[in-house]
């Protein structure tokens, strides 16, 4: 949908969806008695969303909303409601909607409308077949301010971004495209980019991307962010650094397909969830700076290939020996990580899709937290994702680990042993920032092979939300 507004009870579209209280049907108003009692026997049959045509032969729907004392759990089944009653209003290919609260509860409409907007997405950039009739607009009526409305499409924006640029294939996406892409996000909401290209990489010796980067054809890019408005509330800036593999092979370690490699342009989804939740966060222009850094390379195999057994010096000067050029991900953060300490940042995080250990361990539901931050931060982002269902769990970040990282020729592996994959591969990074350090493993949530509510198979835009709201409240 191209426009969410605040309409007037006066100028709203001809089709509507009243959200009311399952347990107060009598706050709608303007229905006869005869649709009340409708209304009443619908929901003793337990259903939520019950379809009337109106008097003037337009298409009304009326959603059940259940109070629940647990805020978060009644916004994410908002959001699915919302996602739910989308799919009915397409099946009517109607283009433009009301939606009405008509409940004794605040502001149920966001979460409702947010959940309808995350749900209308769809890749279609190689479809010769567009959709005909998408929904156009949606209109909403509640005791909310504009600023509100703003707030969330900037949020759909970075999230529909996010996953556009998942979703591109690696023979669009290539380093430098995605470097473009983000200059072009920066010149809409003004924010800062510079690119580094190959050149400049190098003279920075930055060897965990260049030692990726030397079985491409295509040059690695390094792309900085910076947002900092002048009513920023914090002194020190927060940087985020985001995982660009645009496409993980494994190298020379090659992964077998079908099973991992088939999905493996997805290998950017930090870059993606970083990027476009700052591009969010300049679209709301939230009083805050933050600078955000994206190493960029595919990763493959060739006659010029970085092998096993190969040792890089990183752009700190630490050596690390390679002995699986499929561990490529915290190769290319660790540069960025130390790059970020000139900052001088309060919080220094990276997002990446960067263990398959994550994923196994806790599956699509959310992600693995990690990191030697002070304890306060793992809380505001916990409760920042709980608000936006977009959750994570905190991993142990003993430094035993790090016994299992010791190399015998160099200073560090870039390998693990069989077990706490995403932990060694945490503990790795660790080495690389001298900065307060949050590591996020989104391998799980960042790409989906079935559709889930409000989310459709590919690029979930998973982070953008979680970055967002978490960086909202530090605004405020
Ligand atoms: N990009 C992968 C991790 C991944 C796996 C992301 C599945 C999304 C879904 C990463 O670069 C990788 O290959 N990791 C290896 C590390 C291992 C070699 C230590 C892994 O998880 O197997
Ligand atoms: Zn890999
Ligand atoms: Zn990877």
């Amino acid at each position: 949908m191209n426009k969410i507004y605040l309409g007037s009870s006066k100028e709203m579209p001809n089709d509507k969806i009243y959200l009311f209280s399952k347990e107060k049907p009598e706050t709608l108003e303007n229905l006869d008695p005869k649709q009340l009692a409708f209304i009443k026997n619908q929901l003793t049959k337990e259903i939520s969303v019950i379809e009337m045509l109106s008097n003037e032969n337009r298409m009304e729907w009326f959603v059940a909303v259940e109070k629940n004392d647990d805020c978060q759990k009644m916004a994410e089944t908002l959001r699915i409601q919302g996602s739910k009653v989308l799919a009915k209003i397409k099946a009517q290919k109607i283009s433009s909607v009301g939606v009405i609260n008509s409940s004794n509860m605040d502001r149920i409409s966001l979460p409702f409308v947010e959940g309808m907007a995350l749900a209308d997405y769809k890749f279609e950039k190689y479809l010769t077949k567009k959709e005909d009739a998408p929904l156009k607009e949606v209109a909403i009526e509640d005791r909310i301010t504009p600023e509100a409305i703003e707030e969330l499409q900037a949020i759909i924006k970075g999230v529909f971004k996010a996953r556009d640029l998942v979703n591109e294939p690696q023979s669009f996406l290539s380093a430098t495209q995605l470097s473009k892409e983000i200059e072009e996000m920066g010149k809409e909401a003004e924010i800062t980019i510079s690119v580094l290209n190959k050149e400049k990489i190098e003279s920075l010796e930055m060897g965990g991307l260049l030692g990726v980067n030397k079985g491409s054809v295509a040059p690695p890019t390094f792309t900085i962010m910076e947002y900092k408005p002048k009513n920023a509330k914090n002194k020190k800036p927060i940087v985020f650094v985001g995982k660009g593999v645009v496409y993980d092979t494994g190298g020379l370690s090659l992964k077998p397909t079908p099973a991992s490699m088939d999905y493996m342009k997805s290998d950017m989804g930090g870059a993606a969830a970083v990027s476009c939740a700052t591009y969010a966060i300049a679209l709301a222009k939230l009083p805050y700076h933050v600078i955000t850094l994206i190493p960029a390379t595919d990763n493959r195999p060739s006659g010029e290939a970085y092998a096993p057994g190969d040792v890089l010096t990183m752009y700190n000067k630490k050596t690390v020996e390679v002995l699986n050029t499929d561990a490529e991900g915290r190769l290319i953060l660790a540069d960025a990580l130390s790059y970020a300490d000139q900052y001088k940042p309060e919080l220094v995080m990276d997002v990446a899709t960067l263990t398959g250990a994550a994923a196994i361990a806790i599956g699509t539901e959310g992600a693995v937290i990690m990191g030697n931050a002070e304890d306060r931060y793992f809380e505001e982002i916990d409760r920042a994702g709980y608000n936006v269902h977009e959750r994570s769990v905190r991993f142990p970040f003993w430094e035993e680990y790090g016994e299992m990282l010791k190399s015998d020729i160099a200073d560090l592996k870039n390998l693990g042993g069989r077990e706490a994959g995403a932990i060694t591969a945490g503990i790795f990074l660790e080495n690389f920032t001298e900065s307060p350090y949050i590591h996020l493993d989104i391998a799980g949530p960042a790409y989906l092979h079935n559709e889930k509510n409000y989310l459709k198979k590919g690029g979930t835009g998973f982070g953008v939300r979680l970055l967002f709201e978490w960086i909202k409240t530090r605004s405020k």
